[in-house]
């Protein structure tokens, strides 16, 4: 069902300081912020080539990052994200075996413009699971 890591997400407290970070301090290229009001979080993208990392900033007094930087106030990894074929028959699979999904378990759009959903970190060896529908 997992096919690659599509990405993993670090959550900061200060997005333009940990551009500054990744751009000059690593050598990495970085996007530009992309606003996701629906998800309460600010995101840019380090593009590696084999995969990427997201860095997140809360967005708007609900934004369901905000508890966990409250708990690492410098910032901490948040999520990893699996690209799968199918994010229906997915939750679906997941769901059967018991597993929690995130939210009303509906597919929402996430930053690269595709269906995702978040499995809960307590049922994945405290791991928060992210997974994005790649085709
Ligand atoms: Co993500």
């Amino acid at each position: 069902m997992l096919e690659k890591v599509n990405h993993i997400a670090i959550a900061v407290p200060d997005l333009d300081a940990a551009v500054a970070t990744y751009s000059d301090t690593l050598g990495a290229p970085v996007s530009q912020k992309q606003a996701l009001p629906e998800h309460g979080v600010t995101v840019v993208f380090v593009e590696l080539a084999n995969t990427k990392v997201e860095l997140l900033e809360p967005l708007g007094e609900a934004s369901p990052i905000k508890a966990f930087l409250d708990k690492n106030p410098s910032g901490g990894m948040h999520h990893i994200c699996y690209e799968v074929a199918d994010i229906a028959t997915a939750r679906d699979r997941l769901k059967a075996a018991g597993a929690r999904v995130l939210g009303d378990g509906e597919p929402k759009i996430g930053a690269h413009g595709r269906p995702v959903l978040f499995l809960h970190p307590k049922d994945f060896n405290g791991t928060l699971v992210e997974l994005e529908e790649v085709r």
